[in-house]
């Protein structure tokens, strides 16, 4: 009885300890390939963007250092008119905002739009329907609208070609934006 009760308990420490080592080195292999990826993403995949802005636009440069740290390189345009490359990416009034960037495939992301929905959106298939994603006017507390710690919810638009959209994410939280 007395020997029975020994050999279960070494068996339960040298369970938890295969357990508890095998844990550590997964968390240690997988943390390793992540960094590595990050810096490879970073380093040889970011996708370029082009973005029109007004040369005096202090939110505009903001929200390029945001997609510029997660994935994109973008270059920057300063433009005069800034309604031109709307007009020209059949942009509607109601869904501009202050800058207007381009994808190499040509879709368009206007606005303050968190640079997550721009990688999701580009790596889905999308028809010929589609013009690209929009965040209209310039909502408190998005990327490049910190101001203090105040958030206003927004939503990110699919914008159509016939000018109809459809609602692409619902933000309600500063968080959801990263
Ligand atoms: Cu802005
Ligand atoms: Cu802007």
């Amino acid at each position: 009885m007395f020997s029975t009760k020994l050999t279960l308990k070494c068996c339960a420490t040298f369970v938890l300890v295969i357990i508890l080592t095998s844990c550590s080195d997964n968390t240690k292999d997988n943390t390793k390939t992540a960094d590595s990826a990050k810096t490879q993403i970073t380093q040889q995949q970011a996708i370029a963007l082009a973005v029109y802005k007004s040369p005096t636009c202090g939110c505009c440069k903001k929200w390029i250092s945001h997609i510029d740290d997660n994935g994109f390189q973008s270059k920057a345009h300063n433009v005069q008119d800034i309604s031109f490359i709307k007009e020209k990416y059949s942009i509607a009034p109601r869904y501009r905002s202050c800058h207007t960037a381009i994808s190499k495939e040509g879709y368009v992301f206007e606005g303050h739009v968190p640079a997550k929905f721009i990688q999701q959106f580009l790596k889905e298939q999308h028809g010929k329907d589609i013009i690209g994603l929009s965040v209209p006017a310039m909502p408190l507390g998005s990327p490049g609208m910190e101001v203090d710690d105040m958030f206003h919810p927004y939503k990110v638009l699919l914008l159509k070609s016939d000018g109809s959209y459809e609602v692409y994410a619902n933000v309600q939280s500063y968080e959801e934006q990263f």
